[in-house]
């Protein structure tokens, strides 16, 4: 590595479970174009397959995993793969997730439950699969929650009861995992254009426009905006911080909860 470039992350092995799109896919871009090799885990195969040939273009080596985060067998072989590629894991990011809007009564049971076993039990899985093949000392954990962790939000209760799940694991493995080198913050994504979170949480242009009015900084997030924070993390610039719950959001948690009613109804199965 150039140690007088922090973000020269060549010969540096970053792992991405989620990383066949959105956001995840843009952490996984940065660290390909800046030399690091890159191991990314989703489910659909031809998702994976896309999201390589981007990341291939873009400088990078690139293997995927077609594996379900709910999974722990498969997601251990998954890992168990990567470091036979690529060696030990030096920055791994937690980001496969699923939402809907829908009140409390409008999900069954089960409905609650396959968000909070992606979002929760899925990244448990990831970061305890995980923990052997990371490098120790000096590995990076990057977990990608949402403001609905902190911001009670009526139509996202299993989203919210996950995303805060995701951050107290934050916090803990931060405690139990700090003795052996490895640093684990979460990152908070604001709404970040042309995502399917935005698709899902802002079915129209109505929602759309109201979202922008609603972030003080008065634009939509960037995939570059969450990358760049998730790579001053992984740098030794980020290296004494662990812990840490980080909004990367233009201010909109500051605003409380958005008011999803116009949004559940605009795409409500039943309507
Ligand atoms: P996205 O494009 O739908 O990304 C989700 C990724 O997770 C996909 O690669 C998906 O691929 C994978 N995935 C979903 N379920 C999985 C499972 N059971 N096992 C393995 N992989 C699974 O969504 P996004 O909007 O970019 O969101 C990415 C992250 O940012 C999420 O953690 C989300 O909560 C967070 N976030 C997003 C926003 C936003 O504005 N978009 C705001 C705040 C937080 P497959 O379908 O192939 O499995
Ligand atoms: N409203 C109410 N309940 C819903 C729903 C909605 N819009 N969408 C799904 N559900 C319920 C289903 O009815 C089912 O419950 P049931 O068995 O009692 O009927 C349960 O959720 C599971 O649905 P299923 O489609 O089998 O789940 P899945 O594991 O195939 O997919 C999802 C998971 C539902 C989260 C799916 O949307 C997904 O894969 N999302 C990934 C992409 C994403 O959400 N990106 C944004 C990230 S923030």
């Amino acid at each position: 590595m150039n140690t007088s470039d922090p973000f020269d992350f060549r010969d540096r092995h970053v792992f991405v479970s989620g990383g066949s799109s959105g956001i995840n896919l843009g952490i996984a871009d940065a660290f390909a174009r800046r030399g690091a090799k890159l191991s990314i885990l989703s489910r659909s195969q031809s998702r994976i397959d896309g999201a390589l040939e981007q990341l291939r273009r873009h400088g990078g080596e690139a293997e995927g995993h077609s594996a379900d985060v709910r999974d722990t067998g498969a997601v251990t072989a998954a890992l168990g793969a990567a470091q036979q590629r690529f060696g030990a894991i030096d920055v791994l990011v937690s980001g496969a997730a699923g939402n809907f809007l829908a009140p409390a009564l409008g999900m069954s049971s089960n409905g609650f439950k396959t968000v909070v076993d992606i979002d929760l039990l899925g990244s448990f899985n990831v970061l305890r699969a995980a923990h052997e093949f990371l490098r120790k000392p000096g590995a990076c954990v990057i977990s990608i929650s949402a403001s609905q962790a902190f911001v009670p939000t009526p139509y996202q209760a299993h989203v919210c009861a996950a995303k805060a799940g995701v951050d107290m694991l934050t916090r803990v493995l931060a405690m139990e995992w700090g003795a052996d080198g490895i640093r684990i913050n979460s990152i908070v994504p604001g709404p970040i254009e042309g995502t399917e979170g935005v698709r899902r949480l802002a079915p129209n242009e109505a929602e759309q426009q109201r979202i922008t009015e609603r972030v003080p900084l008065g634009r939509y997030g960037t995939l570059d905006d969450i990358a760049g924070i998730a790579m001053v993390l992984a740098s030794p610039l980020g290296g004494y911080i662990t812990g840490v719950v980080l909004p990367v959001d233009g201010g909109i948690s500051l605003s409380g909860p958005r008011d999803f009613s116009a949004a559940w109804a605009a795409t409500r199965r039943d309507a």
